[in-house]
Order: structure tokens, then C-alpha cells, then sequence
């Protein structure tokens, strides 16, 4: 039987890399992904990656953000487009994944707001009992930005902050991303070999009950 689809939404939030290497790897499984970017998403890919995307309505959009196999097992809706199928709660979906949320959309979504696609998606995944999952990226946390994620927690929503931990011995930036990402997976089920979970590198731990190095 098919799988219902993970909603996968990117905003104008720093570090878009966590959701770029999320939705890669859930198409990589073969999980159904129905993806949307906010407008803002598309000017932080400009400023941060050097990256100009083409417009959304070209086929050439997704192959400037995926390689043409993943870009094919995705599909595309768009922002302003409030009559796509994930507007509806009568379309099932396994939940939605904001990543990264922006302290805008945050807002959005924690005080009812759905006058876009990612909004109305989340709010819809909210009435229906789904699972949501948030990657809210700013430091420091205005007492507004904390306000609305405890209100959205108190509501059953994972709060996920792209704060990667450095017990599994991150190398490079890619192991970081690979962390927070792995956590996402974990919240969804998804299988992932991302992260070693801890107590499975026997050495590392060793080294760190010792403090050896961190004296
Ligand atoms: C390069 C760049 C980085 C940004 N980083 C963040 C961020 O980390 N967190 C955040 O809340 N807003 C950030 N912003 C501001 C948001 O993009 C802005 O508030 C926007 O309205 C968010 O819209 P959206 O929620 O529809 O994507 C950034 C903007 C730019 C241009």
C-alpha cells in the first residue's frame, strides 16, 4: 500500500541546508514528500548559498536544488497556492516538517495565521491531530519567539531547534546537518544511518566519562 506523504515545508530561516539534506534523504528511502518554499526561503538561498533558483513554475526549478532522480520523487506545491491538496484536512499525510522555521512563520502557525500555503498546511496538521514538527533558527529567543513555541508544544507540536550536539564527534559541517536531520527522522520513524545513536561508539564514551580531554 502506498505511504501517505510527509509534508516538507522551507522558510526564510538561516541554515537551509537541515531541510535541502531532509528532503533528500526522505526521497532517498522512498518516502512520499510533498515540498514548499516561501518566497523569503528563495531570497536566504540568494544571500547565503549564492544560489539563484529559477522561477517555480519552470520543471527546471527542483533539478537547482536536487539531483534529477530525487527531483522527480518530490512533489512540488506552491506558496500562494492556499487550494493545494495539503490545504484540506480531507488529504491524510503522516504530519509536516517546517525546516527551518522562521520566528515569522513560528508565529503564523502558533497564532492560527494561514494566508499562505506552509501556514495553512501546518494549521490543517494542527486540527487534524497530526504530527508537526518545527525547526525554529535566531539567536538569542525574544520572550515572544519562546511564548509561541511553548504554546505550539503545549499543542503537541515537536520543537526541534537546528542545535546539532557534538557527542557523536562531528568532522565537518555536513555531520551537524546530518544530526539535526537524523533527530527529524527519528520523530518520524524514518530509518537513517545519519548519526550513531549514543553508547554506540564504546570508545568516545569511554574518553568522555574519563574527561581526558575536556579538563
Ligand atoms: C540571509 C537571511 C537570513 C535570515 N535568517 C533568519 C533566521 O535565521 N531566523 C528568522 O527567523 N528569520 C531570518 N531571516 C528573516 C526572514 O527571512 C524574514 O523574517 C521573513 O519574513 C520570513 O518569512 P517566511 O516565514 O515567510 O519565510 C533571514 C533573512 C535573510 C535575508
Amino acid at each position: 500500500m502506498k505511504k501517505d506523504p510527509i509534508i516538507v515545508a522551507l522558510t526564510g530561516a538561516s541554515g537551509l541546508q537541515y531541510g535541502l539534506r531532509l528532503v533528500r534523504v526522505l526521497a532517498e528511502q522512498s518516502e512520499p514528500v510533498i515540498f514548499m518554499m516561501s518566497p523569503h526561503a528563495r531570497l536566504v538561498f540568494e544571500k547565503e548559498m549564492d544560489l539563484e533558483l529559477p522561477p517555480q513554475e519552470t520543471p527546471e526549478f527542483l533539478e537547482s536544488l536536487f539531483s534529477k532522480e530525487i527531483a522527480e520523487r518530490i512533489e512540488l506545491v506552491r506558496y500562494r497556492d492556499v487550494s493545494a491538496k495539503s490545504a484540506s484536512g480531507t488529504f491524510k499525510t503522516r504530519g509536516m516538517i517546517i525546516c527551518p522555521t522562521s520566528m515569522n512563520t513560528l508565529a503564523e502557525v502558533a497564532n492560527g495565521i494561514s494566508s499562505n500555503l506552509i501556514s495553512r498546511s501546518a494549521d490543517v496538521t494542527l486540527k487534524e491531530g497530526r504530527k508537526l514538527l518545527i525547526v525554529p533558527r535566531e539567536t538569542p529567543f525574544s520572550a515572544i519567539h519562546l511564548e509561541n513555541m511553548l504554546k505550539l508544544s503545549r499543542l503537541g507540536v515537536t520543537v526541534l531547534p537546528a542545535n546539532p550536539g557534538f557527542y557523536h564527534k562531528p568532522k565537518n559541517i555536513n555531520d551537524l546537518i546530518d544530526f539535526v536531520v537524523g533527530k527529524i527522522l527519528d520523530s518520524f520513524d524514518v530509518n537513517h544511518n545519519l548519526y550513531k545513536p549514543w553508547g554506540s561508539d564504546e570508545e568516545f564514551v569511554e574518553e568522555l566519562q574519563t574527561q581526558k580531554n575536556y579538563r
